[in-house]
């Protein structure tokens, strides 16, 4: 049987995490999130005084820390020059500065190289989770979901997963500028490609997405 490769893209708070993380414990798959990647390459930047508003600095120090994702759907630890960065990763700085990062196209190349390798490299299959990972980094996805849900779905969720720290209105707010970039930048935005299955999760509940997906899997591989 061929590996089983599964692209799930979105925006923020449709539930990208949860659901990777369950569809690939209850296919036997490996796991990678894309974002906590470019969330770790922030958080190097801004922990090392890099102007993470300039493109160029940004380009310059991409090469220097040493990022490894783990792949293990029940514990996806992060780890940034040999430190783990599971925690520090999700500050609201970080989750400020990441679109500003992410969007430098050497940042990218780094990033899509590291993810096809990992790929490349899962036993089995993986599920891989981000903005870009249908249409850029596996076009070639045995399945493609885009994982949709409403502005005000998005924030209730995201708000209660900072347990408050931010209203509603000002989660959604920022989740709306982060889309905004994340949609406009020239490399590869978040976008939905023309073969991925869309499924708004708006009143769905994470096991019925999970369901959902898993018999989405199961019809193509
Ligand atoms: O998924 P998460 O919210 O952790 O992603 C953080 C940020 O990383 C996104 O807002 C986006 O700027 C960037 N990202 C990206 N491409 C991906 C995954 C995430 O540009 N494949």
């Amino acid at each position: 049987m061929n590996p089983v490769i599964v692209a799930i893209d979105g925006p923020s708070g449709t539930g990208k995490s949860s659901t990777s993380r369950a569809v690939a414990a209850e296919l036997g798959l490996s796991y990678l999130d894309t974002g906590a990647q470019y969330r770790a390459i922030t958080w190097w930047m801004l922990s090392n005084g890099v102007d993470v508003n300039d493109p160029g600095a940004v380009a310059d120090a991409v090469d220097k820390p040493v990022i490894v994702s783990g792949t293990d759907p029940g514990k996806p630890a992060i780890s940034v020059d040999g430190l783990d960065a599971s925690g520090p990763i999700r500050s609201q700085e970080v989750t400020a500065a990441v679109s500003a990062v992410s969007a430098v196209p050497e940042v990218r190349a780094r990033m899509v190289a590291y993810q096809r390798s990992t790929t490349a490299a899962a036993p089995g299959g993986i599920v891989v989770e981000g903005r870009d990972i249908g249409i850029t980094v596996l076009p070639t996805a045995t399945v493609k979901i885009f994982l949709t849900a409403s502005a005000e779905a998005r924030a209730a969720r995201r708000s209660g997963e900072l347990n408050g720290a931010l209203s509603v209105a000002e989660t959604q707010d920022a989740l709306i500028r982060r889309d905004a970039a994340d949609s406009g930048r020239k490399t590869s935005p978040l976008a939905k490609a023309d073969d991925a299955i869309e499924v708004d999760t708006t009143t769905l509940t994470l096991e019925q997405v999970v369901e959902r997906v898993v018999a989405l899997v199961e019809e193509k591989r």
